[in-house]
Formats: C-alpha cells, structure tokens, sequence
C-alpha cells in the first residue's frame, strides 16, 4: 500500500515563475559534481516481492532525534514505482573496493541482484554484504521536487563496520587518500 506523498509546507521559490534564464544543465551538473560523495545503493522490493536496487549519491543524515536519513531519485527512474509503493527501504553505504557493485545498481535492468550477496532484512528488504554501514527505514515521507522524487526515512535499525567508503566525484570513483589531521 503506497504512502501518500507529504504536502510542501513552505512556499516554494522553486515553483514561482521563472525569473532567471535556466542554467545550463551540462555546466550545473559539473558543479554539483564537485560536492565530493560518498556512494550508497537504495533498496526495497517491489509490489511482486522482487528486490529492486539503485546507486545513490544524494543520501545525507537528516536528523538524530528522530533518527532520519534522506535520499533523491529521478522521476525516470526504472524503480520509481517500486520506492513509491514501498514502506520501507534501506540504505546500503559503499566500501571502497565495491565500485562494481555501484555499477551494477547505476544501471536500468531487472537482474541487478544476480551475482549479489544480500540477506534480507526489516521487511524483507535486501541488505548488501561487503558494505561500510546500513540503514534500514520505514518510510516517512515522499515529496516530488522539480525532476526528482525526495524520500525521508527514519532509521528503525542500523549497523556499521570499520573501512574506507567509496567516494563519488567530478563523474569519478575514489577513496580517501589521506585523512588530515586539524
Ligand atoms: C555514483 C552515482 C550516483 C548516483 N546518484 C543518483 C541519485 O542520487 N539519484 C538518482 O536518481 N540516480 C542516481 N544515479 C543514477 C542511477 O543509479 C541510475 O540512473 C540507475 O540506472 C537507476 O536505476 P533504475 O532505472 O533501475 O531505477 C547515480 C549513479 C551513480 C553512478
């Protein structure tokens, strides 16, 4: 049973009449790749019960009390409908040696789990192995934001594990090189 998606309750600048000329895309989507990431994948099962997964580099802590993480995924996303139908998700966050794996879920197709090592956790919903930390959410709220659909869980369970992430910028995979000190 889908949710139903949460009312804007501040008034949007975004959806006033366009003032300015629209950005490039190309050069805009260059600077927001400049904001260095980490690299999660998304998952959920889809109204079928098949495990559904995808590459996210928008997931950000949102609050400790309550505990609530958040994450955008484009309006063309193939697994749109499966996050708009599903109560929960988990937030799978990348080591840096899984970039494969980023790969694999950063692409539209039905067979993403094959050749996956996952159990399933709260809900069912697969929890990937290998990872850095997981959060498993129930879903609290959906909002549509210009091309892209913005999910707000909060965390019912977590886990982490010592290691390095993956890191996500200008288009390119990374790890930390160093860590400075002060
Ligand atoms: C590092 C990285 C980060 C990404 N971050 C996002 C994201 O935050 N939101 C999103 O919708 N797509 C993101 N994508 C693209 C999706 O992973 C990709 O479009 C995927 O094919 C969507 O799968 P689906 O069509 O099965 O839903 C990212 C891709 C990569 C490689």
């Amino acid at each position: 049973m889908g949710i139903p998606m949460s009312k804007d309750t501040f008034s949007d600048a975004d959806a006033l009449p366009d003032s300015l000329p629209a950005p490039d895309q190309r050069e805009l989507r260059n600077a927001f790749g400049r904001f260095a990431t980490g690299v999660c994948v998304v998952t959920t099962r889809d109204a079928d019960g098949a495990p559904v997964g995808v590459t996210v580099n928008s997931f950000s802590a949102l609050s400790l009390s309550p505990p609530l993480v958040l994450w955008c995924l484009a309006e063309t996303a193939l697994s749109r409908a499966a996050f708009e139908q599903a109560e929960r998700f988990a937030v799978n966050v990348l080591s840096a040696h899984q970039h494969e794996v980023s790969k694999n879920f950063a692409t539209s197709r039905a067979d993403k789990f094959r050749n996956q090592v996952w159990t399933p956790g709260l809900g069912d919903v697969p929890l990937l192995g290998g990872t850095l930390a997981r959060f498993e959410c129930r879903r609290s709220s959906l909002l549509a934001k210009g091309d892209h659909l913005l999910f707000v869980g909060r965390v019912e369970r977590f886990s982490y594990d010592d290691g390095n992430p993956l890191l996500f910028s200008a288009g390119q995979y990374g790890e930390m090189a160093r860590a400075l000190s002060e």
